[in-house]
């Protein structure tokens, strides 16, 4: 999606009927929803998806063109979602999925070996990179300091024996967000690929591959992109598309899928190459409903909605007196905002007894609202720390 000025944003979002939006996602009639950044809430629209498979599935009986249709509509949705073309984007069963069929078709045996990863990675693409320590990989992990990576610590670890450089948009535990275009920049410079793992940012913020120029984009649907588990997307950039040869595979990664060949291995020449076996039929029907409602609100809207309530949720904490996690610069945070705890169990367990649904990591309350929360929702979850606040740092 290309990006807009931010006067431009405002009216987005004072034109969306945000309360219409809402009462699409029927979990918040019972719960104080916050908890985006490990599960998004289920839409109308979702629910009516997975039934309109069992619907297919009972009038159809078995019509795999069908299937494989869905799994395109989900291809040319991602595409459109990250202004990349569809030819670029490989429709995976997770972010994991995704980075493995990457790491395979890397060599660390001949010229670079160096991947850079940082302190903020989600544990899968750590530990798919330490995997390939056994094929001749050196990881370096880019450590954090105070809670932020600053750019230079990226300069020191980037450099001419970097092959890639795999970083999370958004850490999982903390919500800081680093700075993906000047990583990008740094690591070009230098000669190495990128790989950006954008599932805790990508659905609230605005993304172009176009703009911010990654070799490679991992994600999933399970989060801010509203649809369900089991099912992910890998971007790659399309003039790298056919030097790199995944050893990860299977029969839905190569050129002609019905020749049904088992003498070779032909992979397509399009990021299909980066995909493996049967679609996930089921979660196609999810994750194309998710995207839809992703694009009819538009990014912008969504962007400006989502700071907006982070911004309140920072607000609420610094007057109670809590300790944030995450930093407070607007521009080094996503849609999740952390606070310190004392005991992060016994407080994400009182605050579900309480109605309220968020949940935690490394001692760090998760509080990551949608643009389908709204403020009466930052004001309940307040309402119910008030009485837990021995709890909190
Ligand atoms: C940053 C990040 N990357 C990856 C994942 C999950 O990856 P996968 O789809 O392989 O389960 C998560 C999920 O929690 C995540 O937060």
């Amino acid at each position: 999606m290309p990006l807009i000025s931010g006067q431009e944003i405002m009216t987005a979002a004072e034109n969306t009927d945000w309360a219409a939006i809402r009462a699409r996602f029927p979990i918040l009639e019972n719960k104080t929803y916050l908890n985006s950044c490990a599960y998004g809430a289920i839409s109308t629209d979702v629910i009516a998806s997975f039934q309109a498979y069992i619907n297919d599935r009972l009038e159809k009986g078995t019509d795999w063109e069908y299937w494989v249709e869905r799994n395109e509509s989900v291809r040319t949705a991602v595409a459109e979602f990250l202004g990349a073309t569809t030819n670029e984007i490989a429709v995976t069963a997770s972010a994991s999925a995704g980075i493995n069929s990457v790491a395979s078709s890397l060599r660390f045996d001949q010229g670079r070996k160096k991947v850079v990863i940082s302190d903020f990675e989600f544990p899968t693409n750590a530990q798919i990179w330490y995997a390939q320590e056994r094929r001749g990989a050196n990881v370096v992990r880019v450590p954090q300091r105070d809670g932020y990576i600053p750019i230079e610590h990226f300069e020191n670890a980037i450099d001419e024996d970097t092959l890639i450089v795999a970083v999370t948009q958004v850490c999982f535990h903390n919500g800081a967000r680093l700075d993906i275009p000047a990583i990008v920049e740094l690591a070009k410079k230098k000669g190495a690929l990128i790989l950006v793992d954008g599932y805790q940012a990508l659905g609230t913020l605005e993304f172009d591959v176009k703009t911010v120029k990654p070799d490679f984009v991992v994600g999933g649907m399970l989060k801010y992109l509203l649809g369900t588990a089991g099912i992910g997307f890998l971007y790659v950039r399309d003039t790298l598309i056919e030097s790199l040869v995944p050893t990860v595979t299977g029969w839905f990664a190569q050129a002609d899928i019905m020749a049904m060949d088992s003498t070779q291995y032909a992979p397509s020449p399009s990021a299909r190459r980066f995909e493996m076996g049967t679609p996930p039929v089921p979660n196609c029907y999810a994750a194309e409903a998710g995207l839809a409602i992703l694009a009819e609100v538009g990014l912008p809207a969504i962007a400006s909605r989502v700071a907006n309530i982070t911004t309140n949720i920072i607000a609420e904490a610094k007057s109670a007196g809590y300790s944030l996690s995450v930093p407070e610069n607007s521009a080094r945070r996503g849609p999740m905002v952390t606070l310190q705890t004392h005991d992060e169990f016994t407080l994400v367990g009182e605050l579900e007894n309480a109605g309220v649904v968020t949940s935690s990591r490394n001692g760090n309350l998760r509080i990551s609202p949608h643009f389908y929360n709204n403020h009466d929702d930052v004001a309940a979850l307040f309402r119910a720390l008030r009485p837990l606040k021995h709890l909190m740092v």
